[in-house]
């Protein structure tokens, strides 16, 4: 049996989280980058290990039912609320499993095309970890991927001088909610008091900062709990290969990751080939104090490119939500106009091509397109603008490929595999897939199959998401709120408070459907 660490995840359980960069659809494009052909996301097998209440899993069940999904955790309490969870959302293609990995014979299981560990390999004792390596190696499918995070040096050696810290300060505290409370009290006191301001200080304020945004479940088991272990990139890969497994790619695709380097550091780390790609990403983490990494592996006969190869434009399909600043854009070459979401700095451009591709992914959102209809209808718009003769040449278009590429980057533009069915507008009887609905009934936040994270701002339009079932028109969903308001299930400060919500209810509802849509909730 795995030791236990000192508060364990009966006691306190760790919160739900969807973490997008596991999803199949990111780890299909990361491999599709790199010349590996893994399994259709809409068919495929999904192994997630330490999957906690398996809610990641869950994302993905329910929006690709012919894909199966297997989530093994230690945690009885884990495990219970998700079977509950995939019940509700009548996700049959999800199976969640409470076992020791250790304990686990995965003979049976079959292989998988994807394997995902999150937040995982840094908080189990090593003989935990050298099994899931070895798990990697037996049960991953021949082209398959898998998703690994763990803590990193040498940016953690901050972290861990934390932990370590606070772990003394509160190793004779019995409750773990009274840990997190001295713990913060500890680092809060050592930033205002510390004696050497310069260096010391700053690092101080800098982690107390870090540690206050984490909740208190996420101080006590990624913080205080029994296993810490960062590991050095080439540690990491190090481990791997012993189990004939080797480095793809970091699961988030960070092109331009020299940005913002001096010149001597663009050197340094242009003179590794890409044979050396692991002491490459190794500099890269000294240069970037890197504390976390999330690194894709597959076996190590796959035959992978370290370069983005010609095919992925054809393969692809792009989705980008940036928005024009400027009401009517101007496409024509060399002024700049910015794109931007939600107040985030995204992108200035000056290239016609792109200005439109940006302008026409944005008129589409959250529909995505093919790579070649997106030049087609972007030459189109430019045409529309300037003169129907415009040219463009080959050049135009692989300036274009550069540019997405660059903000691919970013969270702005995003390139799949497969499309998920995603309604553009909410239609008469709107319908937010299951998963939607259950994230309105029990959680504050929405995960959409579009991979965009919003919270639920109040209970209005969490009760309007529940009715979205596709069985209730707009006039019965009108309705349903009447009733509520006049049963008094709607509340209101005063009556004129009552009369102008009601007066101005179509209205709300209406924007409301609308915003939903943009966000990619509903289904067809
Ligand atoms: C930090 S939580 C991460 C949960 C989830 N993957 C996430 O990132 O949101 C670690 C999870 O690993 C599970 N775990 C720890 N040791 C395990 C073992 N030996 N076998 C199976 N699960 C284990 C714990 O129960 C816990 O749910």
């Amino acid at each position: 049996m795995t030791e236990k660490s000192s508060i364990n995840y009966e006691d306190v359980v760790y919160p739900n989280f969807v973490h997008a960069q596991t999803h199949p659809n990111r780890l299909a494009t990361m491999a599709r980058a790199y010349g590996l052909q893994t399994a259709p996301v809409e068919n495929c097998r999904v192994l997630e290990v330490g999957c906690g209440s398996g809610t990641n899993l869950l994302a993905m069940a329910s929006s690709l039912p012919q894909s199966e999904f297997v989530g093994v955790d230690l945690s009885e309490n884990h495990i219970k609320f998700g079977a509950q969870a995939a019940g509700e959302v009548g996700a049959a293609n999800l199976k969640l499993i409470r076992a020791d990995l250790l304990e686990v014979d995965f003979s049976d299981f079959g292989k998988f095309d994807y394997i995902i560990a999150h937040g995982f390999y840094s908080w189990i004792p090593p003989i935990v970890r050298e099994r899931f390596l070895e798990i990697c190696r037996a049960q991953l499918a021949e082209n398959g991927v898998a998703f690994v995070s763990y803590n990193a040096f040498p940016g953690c050696h901050l972290r861990l001088m934390m932990r370590e810290m606070m772990t003394y300060h509160t190793e004779n505290i019995e409750s773990p909610h009274e840990k997190v409370d001295q713990s913060l009290a500890l680092l809060g006191f050592l930033k205002e008091t510390a004696f050497e301001k310069e260096v010391y200080g700053k690092i101080l304020e800098n982690e107390f900062d870090k540690t206050i945004e984490r909740t208190a479940e996420l101080i006590i088991h990624d913080d205080l709990g029994t296993f810490n272990r960062p590991f050095y990139f080439h540690e990491f890969v190090a481990a791997a290969e012993k189990n004939d497994l080797q480095f793809l790619s970091e699961a988030e695709y960070f092109h331009e990751k020299y940005t913002g380097f001096r010149k001597e550091a663009v050197e340094l780390l242009n003179r590794f080939g890409d044979e050396e790609i692991v002491r490459r990403e190794q500099y890269l983490d000294f240069l970037k104090n890197r504390r976390f990494r999330q690194t894709l592996i597959c076996h190590k006969n796959a035959d992978i490119k370290r370069k983005v190869g010609e095919d992925f434009f054809d393969e692809l399909k792009i989705v980008c939500d940036l928005h024009p600043d400027s009401e009517t854009p101007d496409f024509s070459p060399h002024k700049n106009e910015k794109f931007s979401k939600a107040g985030k700095k995204g992108a200035t451009i000056d290239h016609s091509l792109t200005k439109a591709a940006l302008f026409y992914l944005s008129e589409i959102f959250p529909r995505s397109v093919s790579f070649d209809e997106l030049v087609e209808n972007s030459k189109k718009i430019v045409g529309d603008q300037l003169s129907e003769n415009f040219e463009f040449s080959e050049t135009d278009v692989e300036i274009l490929k550069d540019i997405l590429l660059k903000i691919f980057a970013s969270d702005f533009v995003n390139f799949f595999t497969h499309e998920p069915q995603i309604a553009s507008e909410a239609g008469e009887k709107p319908k937010a897939d299951d998963f939607i609905r259950w994230q309105a009934k029990n959680s504050d936040t929405l995960f959409s199959r579009r991979f965009r994270t919003k919270k639920i701002e109040d209970d209005f339009s969490r009760q309007l998401l529940i009715l979205c079932d596709g069985e209730h028109t707009r006039e019965q969903i009108l309705e349903n709120f009447k009733r509520k308001i006049s049963e008094g299930e709607i509340t209101f400060a005063d009556e004129k408070m009552k009369r102008e919500f009601i007066e101005n209810l179509p209205e709300t509802i209406e924007n409301q459907l609308r915003q939903a849509a943009k966000l990619g909730l509903f289904m067809e």
